[in-house]
Parts: structure tokens; C-alpha cells; sequence
């Protein structure tokens, strides 16, 4: 049998993707789960789930700028093919980000280009927008402008707030996420310079599921 497929996930806090990641995980295998809090609840989940975990606090660091150099040079010592970022709270520098361009992912609660950085489901219902959403991109080193993967979009209702919004699309990243993991992990997703370029079976497996492709 050839190799797995091997995924790192880095959380800050709550870790529900990381734990939609690890739970749906067909093509790859999440190999371990690196949080930049030691507080965060994710991490207890990866332990009982058996996947290696750990915490690199800001605690035992001078700076944020150290903190992601020991994350990020402990992320290479493991020879991952992916590194997913979810719900990780620091913005990766960019020379990190160019050492590892193809292999850095990210899952944004908002239809990018729209709505780059925080409260994004406060600034869609402030708009007044019709539609909000999430995507998953390839991260490059501007924030939350990498070349997008899939979209999972939904209408956004008069009685919406925040909190409900926010619970619906939730649910989507919680579907989108692995999939596009799986669906590059089995070779059917590839970047080339910045265009993601789509299998055509993974297209329409795309559509089926009502996930928009670039
Ligand atoms: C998610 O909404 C994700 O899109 C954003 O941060 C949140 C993380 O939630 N990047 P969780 O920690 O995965 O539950």
C-alpha cells in the first residue's frame, strides 16, 4: 500500500473543523494537530482520538514572530504533503508562506474576495448582503487573498443573526473542508502558479454537493 496522504492541522481554539477534518478523513490521514494556545479545546479531542497533539503556548515565546518560527519548523520536521489551518488565529509570514506555497490551506467564514479578515458575519449582515458563505483557499502571503478552491454559499435570511448565520455556515465548513483535503489528497485538485485546476470528476462531485469551484 502506498504512503498516506499526511495532514497537519493547526487550531487556536474550538477545533470543530479540526475535528470535521480527523472524522471524515478518507484520502489522507491527519498525522497530528498543533495549536498556537495550550488553553485550546481541540487539542484534548486529537489526544483521545489518539493523534499526536501539541501546544507550542505563547507563553514560552519572546514574540508571536518566534512562536510561529518554532510552529511552523516543527510542522516541517514532519514531512507533511498538506497543512490545513483551521480556525488558526495568526497570519503566517510570508516568507513562511512562500516556503510552503501549494501545501497551506485555510478555511475562511466568508465568500472571498468578500470579507477578508475578522467578523465577517457581522459585515455581511451590516451590508446587507443576500448571500454569505465560506471558503477554502490556498494561502499565499496577503491575508485571506490566496487562489480559491471551493465555496460553500447560503442565502441569508431577514431573521438571521449573527450567531445563526454563523451556525449555518458552520455546517458547510464542516462539509467543504474535508472534502477539498480528500479531493487533494486523492490528486484530483492541483494548483498551478495560481489557478486550482479541478479534475473533472471532482468538478461534478462538486456541484453535487452544491459546492462552487473556480
Ligand atoms: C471557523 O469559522 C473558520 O472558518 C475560521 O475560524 C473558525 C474556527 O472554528 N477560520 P473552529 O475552531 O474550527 O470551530
Amino acid at each position: 500500500m502506498s504512503r498516506a496522504f499526511r495532514v497537519i492541522v493547526l487550531i487556536s481554539g474550538r477545533g470543530s473543523n479540526m475535528m470535521s477534518l480527523v472524522e471524515n478523513a478518507q484520502d489522507y490521514e491527519v498525522i497530528s494537530v498543533i495549536s498556537d494556545n495550550a488553553q485550546a479545546a481541540g487539542l484534548s479531542y486529537a489526544k483521545g482520538k489518539g493523534i499526536p497533539a501539541k501546544a507550542f503556548d505563547r507563553s514560552e515565546f519572546e514574540n508571536r514572530k518566534a512562536q510561529r518560527k518554532a510552529i511552523f519548523d516543527y510542522v516541517q520536521s514532519l514531512k507533511p504533503d498538506l497543512i490545513a489551518l483551521a480556525g488558526f488565529m495568526q497570519i503566517v509570514d510570508a516568507a513562511i508562506v512562500d516556503s510552503i506555497y501549494g501545501k497551506l490551506i485555510n478555511i475562511h467564514p466568508a465568500l472571498l474576495p468578500a470579507y477578508p479578515g475578522l467578523h465577517t458575519h457581522e459585515r455581511a449582515l451590516a451590508a446587507k448582503d443576500k448571500f454569505h458563505g465560506c471558503t477554502v483557499h490556498f494561502v499565499d502571503s496577503g491575508v485571506d487573498t490566496g487562489p480559491i478552491i471551493a465555496q460553500g454559499k447560503v442565502a441569508i435570511e431577514e431573521s438571521d443573526s449573527e450567531d445563526s448565520l454563523a451556525a449555518r455556515i458552520l455546517k458547510i465548513e464542516h462539509q467543504i473542508y474535508p472534502w477539498c483535503c480528500n479531493t487533494i489528497a486523492k490528486g484530483e485538485l492541483r494548483l498551478v502558479d495560481r489557478k486550482v485546476n479541478f479534475s473533472e470528476k471532482a468538478a461534478l462531485e462538486a456541484e453535487k454537493r452544491g459546492f462552487i469551484t473556480p
